[in-house]
């Protein structure tokens, strides 16, 4: 599934002549030049070997790489790769993440065993791309270490993806290029779509709020928005291709169009989405409660389609804790928030994201996220265990908390998010719900599994036919974090 057709990327690629240079004025036909100097790579080995290349993606950390993975994927099928779905592949790509220290263990886990396959298959191939690639230690373990790596790139220059492999085809050495950032958004380039009828959207790459313990504005690089004309036109096609539900993803969707020419809102971006006709649901992740504006609060509470969930992280509780992590919000300036928008939206579905252990987190510190969580009731929450990220001013902050106070504070936390989630996602039974159906039912075979509009899960009976449509569903049972439901 591609936002261009088949036939629309067919004709480009027929239209470029590789006698001769690429452009050097426009970026996305540079790249559809190097598509199809790859495209001659690949078919020249597959007719060698008498089989498709192969290709595998796996994908590490949030929404914003498994959207840079389709378009890894968009790019590797136009030049001629089959898709599998494990790394017993011609050519593997890790997208990933290095939000947490564990995300990086587990790359480095995971390329011990990438070696033993590549042992077996001449042909193989290995690349490594996305945040953890951005971090100057990382690259040197690998130089040192990981010499049978192929290709590594960063989060700035995935776009340039068809080209870099040409220069890998051309040398029999490890190429890297990493950049430190980037101003550049290069459009209309190739994308396959993970599924049928929904999509993720970039509207924003990057973040400008270095919180204290985050690794991301290091990594992403500075807030760059998109134009709201590539965004409507990328979703228009989407829609023309199936796509009934979008999910638009920034690191901080609030600050949308801050640093456009013709400067916009969130809000009004959002405004100009609904109007699209064929949409049906919008989602977008991640707002930051410091920038949340009355007039996005007023347009979620018209709008048809802008789904009844906000994500909006938290972090703690604890205000001081929030002040050290350069949040630029107090406790009490989050409560009003959350009753602002419950008194605009009285059903929304609120979900956060919350870090226990941060350095000088007291027992009263942590005692202030409980009471938080408490009075704000959310929906679901993400607990994470503080990180300590090499190079953000967290990591420098004397009073690291010892292990076992942290996890005993994530216990505590978990078992009382988890409780406040169940009594809450129980609270819509006896009620019939607009649900998307996602998939067949992994365990059962009679069923589908679909999504409400807070993201809940609906399990029901159906059938394949019904993917991707929507249905009104009479919620039966509640199973803890999830429903049991009929066709209402
Ligand atoms: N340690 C633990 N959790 C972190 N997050 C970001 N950085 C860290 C870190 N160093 C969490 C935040 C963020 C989510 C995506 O990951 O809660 O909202
Ligand atoms: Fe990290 Fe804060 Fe930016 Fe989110 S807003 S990506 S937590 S720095």
């Amino acid at each position: 599934m591609n936002n261009l057709t088949k036939e629309q990327l067919e004709s480009i690629l027929e239209n470029i002549d590789l006698s001769k240079a690429p452009s050097a004025e426009d970026e996305t036909m540079r790249q559809y030049w190097y598509i199809k100097k790859a495209r001659e790579y690949v078919s020249s080995i597959s007719e060698k070997i008498g089989r498709k290349l192969t290709c595998n993606t796996v994908t590490f950390g949030c929404q914003m790489n498994a959207r840079d993975s389709e378009k890894l994927v968009g790019i590797l099928e136009l030049i001629g790769y089959e898709e599998l779905d494990d790394e017993h592949a011609d050519f593997v790509i890790y997208n990933t993440c290095t939000v947490r220290e564990n995300a990086n263990q587990r790359v480095y886990g995971r390329l011990g065993f990438l070696h033993s396959l590549k042992k077996k298959n001449p042909h193989m191939m290995i690349g490594l791309c996305g945040c953890m690639m951005q971090e100057t230690h990382v690259v040197e373990k690998l130089k040192k270490s990981y010499r049978f790596v192929d290709l590594i790139f960063g989060t700035h220059n995935i776009y340039k993806f068809a080209e870099l492999l040409v220069t890998r085809f051309e040398s029999n050495r490890m190429v890297i290029d990493i950049w430190k950032d980037t101003d550049k958004i290069v459009e209309n380039l190739p994308s396959e779509r993970k599924f049928s009828f929904k999509s993720g959207v970039n509207i924003m790459f990057g973040c400008n709020n270095f919180c204290s313990y985050c690794i991301v504005p290091y990594v992403r690089g500075r807030e760059r928005s998109r134009n709201p004309i590539d965004i409507i036109r990328e979703i228009e096609q989407l829609v023309a291709d199936g796509v009934v539900e979008i999910m638009l993803l920034g690191q901080n969707v609030n600050s949308y169009g801050k640093n456009l020419d013709n400067p916009i809102t969130f809000a009004q971006l959002l405004r100009e989405i609904e109007k699209i006709e064929g949409l049906k649901r919008i989602r977008f992740m991640t707002s930051h409660p410091k920038d949340l504006s009355d007039e996005l609060i007023e347009v979620m509470a018209k709008s048809k389609k802008i789904c009844s969930h906000l994500h909006l992280p938290v972090q703690s509780g604890s205000s001081a804790i929030l002040e050290k992590m350069n949040r630029h919000y107090t406790k009490e300036q989050y409560l009003n928030l959350v009753e602002k928008i419950r008194k605009a939206i009285p059903d929304i579905s609120l979900t956060t994201d919350i870090i226990v252990g941060f350095p000088g987190e007291t027992e009263e510190d942590f005692l202030d996220t409980m009471d938080l969580v408490e009075k704000v009731r959310y929906d679901s929450a993400f607990t994470f265990i503080y990180s300590r990220r090499t190079g953000t001013p967290a990591a420098a902050m004397e009073e690291q908390i010892p292990e076992d106070v942290i996890k005993d504070r994530f216990d505590r936390l978990l078992d009382r998010v988890q409780k406040i989630s169940r009594e809450m996602s129980a609270r819509y039974t006896g009620t019939v719900q607009q649900v998307l159906v996602e998939e067949m039912n992994t365990q059962d075979e009679s069923m589908v599994t679909g999504r409400m509009s807070n993201n809940l899960l609906v399990h029901f009976p159906g059938d394949a036919s019904m993917i991707g449509n929507l249905y009104q569903v009479s919620l039966e049972e509640c199973k803890g974090f999830y429903y049991i439901g009929k066709i209402a």
